[in-house]
């Protein structure tokens, strides 16, 4: 099968191509590079052993994106590429919107245009906003508490209108809980353009001195220790999710939504304790006050994906942390 992939430079979409390649399917990727780098490329290269289409395009460009079609005729698409900064959405909401729903709405004429019918979307459990209980499945309620979160809800309603208008169309929305880890021959990994504010690359900056300490926002939450929980999934685990997905998209309903996470949680404490023993460090911190707009606890009801897709998530907390560790230091600037 022929599978296009926006964003597929970037953090998610380079750790699914290569999975997508070591199974041998044909992968075209698109990107602009605006949050990513064109060594991925030969990196992916590196890994697999495999060639792939690559073409430089913003996916908002509806001429751009109907040569792509045009040329490729994809079957599929896995469509990761958008704004995903919680902090710059509340910063920019105009941004976020004309970009992550222009993108998606291009994304969907072009498709039409060229009768391509079936597509993964990147979305996040951020849509949940404040869990009314945990496990989260996927029926719980959809309140998001910024822009960005509004985003994902709004492009998955789009997709979700999009399937109904003809028969044949399958939309599937996978939200993602916290995904962390990087390949574990080092070459691929987070690489944000801008400052981050995610734990873990928050985390490994403490640890090489590249800032002064991880600031642990609050400890007076209702958890075992207090600090945040989350439920954090190894970003190959999640590029198999993708997959698997694929694989079984004609035996999903017409728009499916499935929780992407291991069910297992972890507190800012106890994953910073556990980088400690894999980096054999201490991570300089200190304890502030709770982030505005946190949950105290994500936790996903992994038994859809586990049902539906058959996948089981196994990377552990401890492999995320070398992998991650792994990777800053043979990358970092
Ligand atoms: P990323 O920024 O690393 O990757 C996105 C890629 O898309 C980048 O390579 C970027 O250059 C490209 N891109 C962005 N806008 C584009 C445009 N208009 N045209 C062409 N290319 C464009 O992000 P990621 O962490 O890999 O996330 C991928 C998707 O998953 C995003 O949609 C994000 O919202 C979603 N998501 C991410 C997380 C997370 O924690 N990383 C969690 C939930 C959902
Ligand atoms: C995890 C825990 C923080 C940084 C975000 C988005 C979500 C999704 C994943 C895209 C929390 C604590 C963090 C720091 C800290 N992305 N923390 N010090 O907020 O769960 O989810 O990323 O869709 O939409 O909201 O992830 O990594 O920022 O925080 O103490 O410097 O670490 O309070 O408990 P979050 P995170």
């Amino acid at each position: 099968m022929k599978v296009l992939l926006t964003g597929g430079c970037g953090y998610i979409g380079s750790h699914t191509v290569v999975e997508l390649l070591n199974k041998n399917y044909e992968v075209i990727v698109v990107d602009n590079f605006q949050n990513s780098s064109p060594s991925v490329l030969d990196r992916i290269t590196n890994i697999t052993g495999r060639t792939f289409s690559f073409i430089k395009c913003d996916i908002k460009s509806y001429e751009g994106l109907r040569n792509i079609f045009s040329r490729y005729k994809p079957e599929c698409v896995m469509h990761f590429a958008g704004l995903k900064a919680v902090s710059d959405s509340i910063e920019e909401p105009l941004r976020y919107y004309k970009d992550n729903l222009n993108g998606i709405l291009n994304l969907l004429s072009v498709m039409n245009d060229f009768k391509c019918k079936k597509i993964i979307f990147s979305s996040s459990a951020t849509v949940y906003g404040d869990a009314q209980y945990l496990p989260i499945d996927e029926t719980h309620v959809t309140a998001p508490k910024n822009p960005y979160g509004n985003t994902k809800l709004f492009a998955e309603r789009i997709i979700s209108d999009w399937t109904m208008t003809e028969i044949n169309r399958k939309g599937v929305c996978l939200r993602y809980f916290n995904p962390i880890g990087a390949h574990t021959s080092g070459l691929l990994g987070e690489n944000p353009n801008n400052t981050p504010n995610n734990l873990m690359p928050v985390m490994l900056q403490a640890i090489s001195g590249q800032i002064d300490e991880l600031v642990i926002f609050g400890d007076d939450y209702d958890t075992r220790d207090g600090t945040g929980e989350r439920d954090y999934i190894h970003v190959t685990d999640l590029a198999i999710g993708h997959m698997a997905t694929l694989e079984k998209i004609d035996e999903l309903e017409k728009f499916q939504v499935i929780n992407l996470g291991t069910g297992q949680g972890t507190t800012v404490n106890e994953i910073v304790s556990t980088m400690e023993s894999v980096c054999k460090r201490s991570i300089p911190k200190r304890i502030s006050a709770r982030r505005t707009g946190d949950i105290a606890v994500s936790l996903a009801d992994a038994r859809l994906s586990s049902e539906v897709l058959g996948v089981r998530f196994v990377r552990s907390v401890e492999q995320m942390c070398r992998d991650s560790w792994n990777w800053h230091q043979r990358n970092s600037k």
